[in-house]
């Protein structure tokens, strides 16, 4: 049996809801990608998401509330930085890694003491949680390691059959996930940066007051953040970066090994939308102009990567763009999604 796909009006929500209180899988927008929902309290639910996804284990979940007071439900105590940080942001694209509350099973944060919360600012996931009226377990709605879901379509894509509805509320705002940041410790950490930035967090919190988690030389990175371990992002072509200007010339290379091959590049200012090709040709190299305002790339970037897979591109070129406000997760997906390749 198909997936319904629904389009996410109040009737819809409501038997959503109805769903998810049975312990089913349901597929929702939020602001920055779909989500994958279930109980969050509810072992045998959350055990669902990890095998539609074919999640690793050791890969914790973001759980979803819809009002700040839900927070004592999942976390053993809330730090003020959080509640001032929860006040500022909330609802919107940060997540906050508390302490975690005794009712959050070990599935949900793979065993560690942290549980990862956040409000997301998207009204049919609002209201679809607070129908539920319990907390709401939910990753990106992609197999583990594609490209997170920007429209319904990706979600039946990758996760057809395995849920019981994927609602539908057309393509996302942001485009890219969260920025997730742990108050647990004396200093913010930020363990995924992405559209609340840290120069946001410095503004609200204090100038050098948000540290930032490097994987390459924090021996315990991974530990702290799991999803760092795993492979991202991904489409199945390969991706290369290089620099603005370059495309075409490393395209080239790939050219020449007989690849079918595509540039990604940015398109003049003012360019908002993605122009993509309709087809690709093996003989040829095949330009794809990605907006040129890092909040449109956002948007389109994934959707891209995915458009691009079916078209049957085998290597992906794409420029790199200014590591500035969103142009860092930007930056951070691509460089995943280029590690992920070859
Ligand atoms: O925008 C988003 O955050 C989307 C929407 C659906 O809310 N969700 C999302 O979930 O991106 P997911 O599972 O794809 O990414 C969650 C990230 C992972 O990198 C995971 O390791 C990290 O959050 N995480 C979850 N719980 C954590 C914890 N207790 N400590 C540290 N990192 C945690
Ligand atoms: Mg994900």
């Amino acid at each position: 049996m198909q997936t319904p796909v629904r389009v996410a009006d109040a009737a819809a929500i409501r038997e959503a809801a109805g769903l998810l209180r049975t312990g089913a899988l349901v597929a929702f927008p939020t602001e920055t990608v779909y989500g994958l929902g279930a109980l969050a309290l509810d072992v045998r639910a959350v055990g669902r998401i990890f095998a539609a996804k074919g999640r690793p284990p050791d890969n914790p979940l973001i759980v979803h509330v819809s009002h700040l007071d839900a927070l004592a439900d999942v976390a053993a105590h809330i730090p003020e930085v959080a509640r001032r940080l929860g006040q500022r942001f909330w609802p919107g694209p940060l997540t906050l890694v508390l302490p975690r509350g005794p009712a959050v099973p070990d599935i949900v944060t793979a065993g560690l003491s942290t549980v990862a919360v956040r409000i997301p600012a998207h009204p049919v996931a609002l209201e679809l949680i607070r129908a539920v009226g319990a907390p709401v377990a939910a990753p990106s709605a992609n197999r583990s390691g594609r490209p997170s879901p920007t429209r319904a379509e990706h979600v039946a894509d990758d996760l057809a059959q395995r849920v019981a509805m994927i609602l539908d509320g057309g393509p996302t705002e942001v485009g890219i996930e969260s920025t997730v940041l742990d108050v647990t410790g004396e200093r913010p950490v930020l363990l995924r940066c992405g559209a609340v930035t840290r120069t946001d967090l410095e503004i609200f919190l204090g100038p050098g007051s948000v540290d930032e988690l490097n994987i390459h030389q924090d021996r315990d990175a991974s530990l702290r953040s799991p999803g760092l371990r795993h492979r991202h992002y991904a489409p199945a072509a390969q991706v290369q970066l290089c620099a603005p200007g370059r495309g075409h010339a490393v395209a080239a290379e790939a050219l020449a090994r007989g690849e079918i091959v595509v540039v990604l590049a940015r398109g003049e200012p003012g360019l908002t939308e993605l122009i993509l090709p309709e087809r690709l040709s093996k003989g040829s190299v095949t330009s794809v102009q990605m907006p040129h305002a890092p909040i449109d790339y956002a948007r389109e970037l994934f959707g891209c990567l995915r458009a691009l897979d079916r078209l049957g591109a085998g290597v992906m070129v794409i420029e790199e763009v200014p590591r500035e406000g969103l142009g860092r997760p930007i930056m951070d997906r691509l460089e995943r999604a280029a590690e992920g390749s070859g």
